[in-house]
């Protein structure tokens, strides 16, 4: 484990920390040529890509991608700069919407509620093969993966511009964990954190993701536990009921004064070793100057191999400037008595208590308890409540 007192930088990636949120005169502005525009509607991934590309998150990105950034992200994990990028951030629209749309127009960026989030100035419009960039960026062209779907039901058609955030989602259920990249990093300053360590989640915390996350807590300031909040597949547990699930495990079991829950507002993709990459550079974002890649990152099914995101990342590590705490499976080992992984643990699979995500459903749903190996009794009984009032 690397010491506290260790030099570490938290340089926003590529340099400066993106900010593509009008302010109130520029917004006023907006809304008085609004309803002279075209507009796209967009769907809940387009709306967190475009929260994320305005609030610097995905940094050093200002909008949509055009095709030369998109085609060297897929190919080569890089924007056309060479700086290095891990996921396509596009906005799909289909053939027929994007022939009425001309270069150099500005767009109105609508909501399914018609909310307006945003404008476009559109610089472009490509054709693309979904199947190169299932491929490429997924690994698989198989449309069970969900991430794979997703691009498959995705219009023919990338539009691409810089964009502008007029607002954010109104009444976000979550809005007292909502900070923006610029205020995590003030957050941080204030608490006298030097290094972070950032947490990817789209589970509720159960003991292996509390056992790495005081791992990595023993050798920096303090932990940003960020679960993402944005869509994910139907049978993930919900948002709702995993904030309160981190509620009580923060409240319980963590040390206020190191640690802080802040929402990630972006969809989740399953992209695995890809989208552990992206995770970090948004961490880093964050201001975060660590980030923890466990099991299976952003993995789903049997798409990806256990350790394939850490070897992945290992390779960028220096260049994505954030240091990376990889951990091996971690488990309850009964003859231990202690969270442990095989690194420190020398028995036999049969003493350790683990469960899959299929498994862990399947109890929540018929209302057994989790054993509390597994999962601490506060969180199981928030799982078991959020899912029956279901
Ligand atoms: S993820 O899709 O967001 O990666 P999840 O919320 O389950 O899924 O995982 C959050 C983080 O904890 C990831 O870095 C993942 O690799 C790690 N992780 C989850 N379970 C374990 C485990 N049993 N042992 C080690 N790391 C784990």
């Amino acid at each position: 484990m690397r010491s506290t007192t260790e030099d570490v930088s938290n340089i926003p990636h590529g340099g400066k920390l993106i900010q593509r949120q009008v302010n109130c005169e520029e917004r006023d502005m907006f809304l008085q040529i609004i309803g002279n525009l075209k507009t796209i509607t967009l769907n809940r991934w387009h709306v967190s890509d475009l929260e994320l590309i305005a609030n610097g998150g995905f940094s050093p990105l200002i909008g949509f991608m055009g095709k030369s950034d998109y085609t060297r992200v897929v190919e080569e994990m890089r924007l056309e700069d060479g700086t290095i990028w891990s996921i396509p951030i596009t906005l799909d629209v289909e053939q027929t919407q994007a022939e009425t749309l001309e270069i150099g127009e500005q767009i109105a960026l609508v909501g399914e509620d018609n909310e307006v989030y945003g404008v476009l100035d559109l610089t472009e419009k490509f054709h693309y093969e979904k199947e190169k960039e299932a491929k490429l960026v997924y690994g698989t062209t198989d449309p069970e993966h969900p991430g794979v779907r997703k691009v498959y039901e995705k219009g023919e058609v990338y539009v691409a511009g810089p964009i502008r955030l007029l607002q954010k989602k109104s009444n976000n259920p979550f809005a007292n964990y909502q900070l923006d990249p610029v205020e995590t990093r003030q957050l941080f300053k204030d608490l006298g954190w030097k290094t972070i360590v950032g947490f990817q989640t789209r589970n509720p915390v159960h003991r292996a993701h509390e056992y790495i996350q005081k791992c990595a807590l023993e050798s920096v300031d303090g932990l940003l536990l960020n679960p993402l909040v944005g869509e994910t597949k139907s049978d993930d547990i919900s948002p709702a009921i995993r904030m309160k699930s981190y509620e009580v495990i923060l409240d319980k079991y963590f040390p206020p004064d190191r640690t802080r829950l802040v929402i990630y507002p972006a969809a989740m993709r399953y992209a695995g070793p890809r989208e552990a990459i992206l995770h970090a550079i948004v961490r880093k974002n964050y201001g975060c100057t660590h980030f923890i890649v466990g099991r299976d990152h952003a993995g789903v099914g049997d798409f990806y191999g256990t350790y394939e995101a850490q070897e992945l990342i290992r390779q960028y590590e220096a260049e994505l400037g954030i240091q990376i705490f990889a951990f091996e499976h971690a488990f309850y080992c009964t003859t231990c008595e202690n969270m442990a992984t095989k690194k420190t643990c020398p028995h036999d699979k049969t003493y350790h208590v683990h469960l899959s995500g299929t498994k862990v459903r399947e109890k929540l749903r018929n209302g057994e308890h989790l054993p509390k190996e597994f999962s601490r009794p506060e969180v199981a009984k928030v799982l078991i409540e959020g899912l029956r009032q279901r």
